[in-house]
């Protein structure tokens, strides 16, 4: 597998529109915003983790998927087409490949070997051996919440 080159952070002298003062700000912002990020809130008696939409444009229609890193774990988020949401974990069960959302056939695809999941995770086609391991996930206005445990 090849890396990516790690891209050079231009000096804030870099960026002659932006000035010395808005650089620092805009900075901080970004740093309070990674900080803030996962966020948990309590809802249904119960403790998510908050997902706001503003932060997913992906996920603000029907049909997006994402994927992401929440606490550890790298994550398949999926609106399906009824605006739904769902989580899943990433990485087929099979050997590890990088699983994808399907829009067109509202199923989860594996594209090492063919398999199909459903929404649920269940196993439709293919090799796995096991179901995708899933995490309940909500709509909640315009955020997403997701149960994830620590
Ligand atoms: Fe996904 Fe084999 S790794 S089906």
């Amino acid at each position: 597998m090849s890396q990516r080159p790690c891209p050079r952070v231009p000096a804030p002298s870099a960026s002659p529109g932006l000035p010395r003062r808005g650089f620092f700000t805009a900075l901080s912002g970004a740093a309070l915003g990674l900080l803030a990020w996962p966020r948990s809130v309590s809802a249904q008696g119960k403790t998510w983790v908050a997902l706001p939409l503003g932060k997913a444009p992906k996920l603000q229609t029907a049909g997006g998927s994402m994927v992401t890193r929440i606490r550890g774990k790298e994550l398949l988020l999926v609106r399906d087409g009824q605006g739904s949401a769902h989580t899943f974990e990433a990485k087929c069960p099979h050997e590890g490949c990088d699983i994808n959302y399907s829009p067109e056939h509202q199923k989860i695809e594996c594209p090492c070997h063919d398999a199909v999941f459903d929404l649920t995770g269940k196993v439709l086609q293919g090799p796995p051996p096991r179901p995708l391991a899933t995490y309940q996930t909500i709509v909640d206005g315009d955020r997403i919440l997701i149960r994830i445990p620590r």
